[in-house]
């Protein structure tokens, strides 16, 4: 088992992506489920379908695109939860998957600017959902064109921008000027958050870490992950949303049984064990953190949060940083408490304050795209 040259991350979930072996690696791409990624702006002659295609390209908890469109026409939308697509044990209250469906907000905002239309985005309009969410709209989307509408300068980062679970190189800094940049989404209902060396660099890594470690020692937790792996082309192309394990080398180990859905969940298995390695790697090699604070928790807060928390990996991108969140400490189940409480001591300052998003920062080998499930399959109105 050549670790060295084959394994790379450790994700939210465990072990993850392999390179290496060219040739079989390309046979074993799953092109149907990046075709999304080629097909942005292209496909649709109408701005909202086109805006759209971007749009679902946005970073969302275990890739679980859980967003439906009811398409009112060439310009106006409503967005609604697939409810059949939340993270139950990890995200309780369904926090980050209403930041992953503002993160979907601004990338459409930004993609619809950039074809001279300035987006409309009215959040919650029949009223926004307490602890658990319901088919009520997230948001109504309309778009009006605009003469001499300003372009967004992150629409270029859109297709470029991957999450990336390879450990970070420790022997390049990251500059206090790129920090910065990441820093200037703030607003007044956001707060952006960055360190890039000293002590807190280190205690994050650790937090991160221990974070994880614990997720992956709750087996229900942990076991929401597995199930939703994809191990291997054929799975991947079956489902291109959860968690991608994918590559010549997983392909390999799945053939020889060493890698299964049973294996990850064994803690006496290799598989296990090369997964908590692995996140060690990944929160250790961290030169940077930034994190994203609102003042309360409400479902606009959320929102607001995830449509940050995109502009700032869009930012990270055009800096040539690479950028993984790191969500387990913030998480709402009994496990994550103390981690919880330390990552909010550490990193908030008035009582409410909410850190709803961390990501680790550095320069690392590139990520090609993640799998997404076409639009076309993501619009109507879906069925309770
Ligand atoms: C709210 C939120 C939480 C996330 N948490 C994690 C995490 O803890 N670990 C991780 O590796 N990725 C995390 N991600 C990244 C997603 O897994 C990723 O966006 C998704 O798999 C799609 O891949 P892409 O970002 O490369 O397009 C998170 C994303 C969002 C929006």
């Amino acid at each position: 088992m050549n670790r060295r040259r084959f394994l790379r991350i450790a994700g939210s979930a465990g072990v993850i992506i392999a390179a290496g072996g060219a040739a079989f690696l390309a046979t074993r791409t799953p092109k149907d489920a990046l075709v999304p990624w080629e097909q942005a702006g292209s496909l649709y002659p109408d701005p909202m379908r086109r805006a759209l295609s971007y749009a679902i390209l946005a970073p969302n908890p275990h890739n679980r695109q859980p967003w439906v469109i009811d398409l009112k026409g060439d310009t106006e939308a409503v967005l609604t939860c697939d409810l059949d697509r939340l993270l139950p044990v990890t995200d309780p209250f369904s926090r980050q998957i209403v930041i992953g469906l503002g993160c979907f907000l601004e990338l459409f905002s930004i993609a619809a600017a950039a074809q001279g239309y300035r987006a409309h985005i009215s959040y919650f309009p029949d009223g926004e959902p307490d602890n658990r969410l319901d088919r009520k709209p997230i948001a109504r989307l309309s778009l009006q064109p605009q003469k001499g509408l300003a372009g967004d300068p992150l629409f270029a980062q859109a297709l470029k921008r991957h999450t990336n679970r390879n450990p970070y190189d420790t022997k390049r800094p990251i500059d206090d000027d790129i920090v910065r940049r990441l820093q200037s989404g703030a607003a007044k209902n956001i707060q952006i958050g960055a360190v890039n060396g000293g002590a807190l660099l280190q205690d994050l890594r650790a937090l991160t870490r221990d974070a994880m470690w614990a997720e992956i020692r709750t087996a229900e937790a942990y076991q929401e992950s597995i199930d939703l792996m994809r191990i291997g082309r054929s799975e991947i192309e079956a489902n291109p949303d959860g968690i991608a394990l994918g590559g010549a080398f997983l392909e390999t180990l799945k053939l020889a049984g060493v890698l299964s859905r049973e294996s990850l969940a064994d803690p006496s298995s290799r598989s296990y064990q090369i997964g908590l390695d692995m996140i060690e790697e990944g929160a250790m090699t961290a030169m940077g953190f930034v994190w994203i604070k609102t003042s309360g928790n409400n479902r606009t807060a959320q929102i607001v949060a995830g449509r940050a928390y995109l502009r700032v990996a869009l930012q990270a991108t055009a800096d040539g940083l690479a950028m993984q969140p790191m969500s387990q400490a913030l998480q709402e189940y009994a496990a994550m408490q103390p981690y919880y409480e330390t990552i909010h001591a550490r990193l908030t300052k008035r009582p409410g304050e909410r850190v709803q998003m961390l990501a680790r920062l550095g320069y690392a080998e590139a990520v090609g795209p993640a799998p997404r499930w076409p639009l076309m399959t993501r619009i109507g109105v879906k069925e309770s």
